[in-house]
């Protein structure tokens, strides 16, 4: 994709300057911030607009409160965390478009910043309301999007607010289009690609994308058993979802045809009801009070050689439910297993960042996604809203 008009080239001194950053951020039990990557992430983008003068005012969005006001969802924690990583305060203007918070947008001054609360608070922003855009777009005189977990959303701050105003890409979308554009465009050749987690109906997309455009496709997690349904396998208790019959059959059989080799687990980590300890099975016949949670030592070995010899490789999704110690792993040893391999190696999820983190493995990475959905659909090549609508540089 060609590069957005940029942030560096706005012309914000003295200028209030809209920001939208994702700062949907994991929360704790009382609502604090768990995990701050996604803001730390935005730091390179604010720290430019404070140097520069600007009068920023940042907007996000954080869960899905329906367009109500959830005290549980208030945008609070993330500003104590921002104003800390910032050494400035931020404060939150909990109105969104309300007086106080064109009040607080007029009184700012070079180089400070303002907050305003959940945006999903108002049920304008994910209708894409455009009067409830113009108020936001009112507040600024510029737009910068570096929300890029937001892109693939059309909603008001992300695409009613730059049709309104001048826009530029911020430094996060910048390099998430740069490093995501390695996958899409001409990579590295083999090119394998490797996705776990659960929700098939939502992941076949992504699978389809790659038939003909990646060497090998490497399918674990609960993502697999379908697939291996289709091939013959009995697995047992596992749970597969009914009714996927004909489109995962459809899949295998353009697999077949697309010069994408399909690669599925040959065995598998088993938890059998009673039974204290984890035990390995072959995928094919599983004993019938057994439920698939994590792929086998074979299987480990097969994707890892695979991977290994691959110069371009792509990682969504856990293999196995590495939320437990028991069954993580197959995911934490292939993908600690990349680390040493030559090749440019790119994650991305809604869970994987967190997960990889979690297992120490955000080394085996060159480029880790802030997005989920966003970086989902990019990979996949669709057009995403929030980036259709900036200008190219
Ligand atoms: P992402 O959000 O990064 O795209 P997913 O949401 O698709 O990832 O995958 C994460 C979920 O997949 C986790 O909750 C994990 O427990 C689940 N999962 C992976 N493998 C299995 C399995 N074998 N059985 C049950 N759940 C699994
Ligand atoms: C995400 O976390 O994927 C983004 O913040 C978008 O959130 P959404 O899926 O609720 O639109
Ligand atoms: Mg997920």
């Amino acid at each position: 994709m060609a590069a957005k008009r940029g942030v560096g080239d706005a012309p914000v001194r003295g200028r209030r300057v809209l920001v939208r950053v994702d700062f949907n951020v994991p929360q704790g039990p009382n609502g604090q911030v768990a995990d701050d990557r996604r803001i730390v992430e935005a730091l390179p983008t604010l720290n430019h607009l404070r140097a520069a003068g600007a009068r920023a005012i940042l907007l996000s969005h954080l869960g899905r409160p329906g367009g109500h006001r959830d005290p549980t969802l208030t945008l609070r924690p993330v500003v104590h965390r921002l104003s800390a990583l910032l050494g400035q305060p931020v404060p939150l203007a909990d109105d969104i478009v309300g007086v106080h918070a064109i009040e607080q947008a007029a009184r700012l001054e070079n180089g400070q910043f303002l907050m305003l609360e959940n945006l999903r608070f108002h049920p304008g922003e994910e209708a894409n309301d455009p009067g409830f855009a113009a108020q936001l777009a009112q507040l600024g005189e510029l737009f910068v999007e570096d929300a890029f977990g937001t892109v693939h959303r059309a909603h008001a701050s992300t695409v009613g607010v730059p049709k309104r105003l001048p826009s530029f890409a911020g430094f996060l979308v910048d390099r998430e289009v740069r490093e995501l554009s390695r996958l899409t465009e001409s990579p590295e050749r083999p090119y394998a690609v490797l996705v776990g987690g659960a929700k098939v109906e939502d992941k076949l997309p992504l699978l389809r994308s790659f038939l003909g455009r990646a060497e090998a496709l490497l399918i674990g997690g609960a993502l697999a058993f379908p697939f291996l349904k289709a091939r013959g396998a009995s697995l047992g208790a596992t749970p597969v979802p009914s009714g996927l019959g004909p489109a995962v059959n459809e899949f295998l059989e353009r697999a077949e045809s697309s010069g994408t080799e399909v690669v599925l687990p040959t065995d598998l980590v088993v938890d059998r009801g009673g039974a204290p300890g984890a035990e390995t099975h072959p995928a094919a016949n599983l004993p019938s009070d057994a439920s698939a949670q994590d792929i086998g030592p074979e299987t480990r070995e097969r994707f890892s050689r695979r991977l290994a010899g691959a110069r371009t490789v792509f990682w969504n999704g856990p293999l196995g439910r590495a939320e437990d110690s028991r069954f993580r792993e197959g995911t934490r040893e292939v993908l600690s297993r990349l680390a040493g391999t030559p090749g440019y190696r790119v994650a991305a999820g809604g869970d994987s960042a967190r997960i990889a983190e979690d297992l120490g493995v955000t080394g085996s990475f060159q480029f880790i996604s802030t997005g989920g959905g966003a970086a989902l659909e990019f990979v996949q090549g669709l057009e995403l809203p929030g980036l259709a609508v900036l200008p190219d540089a």
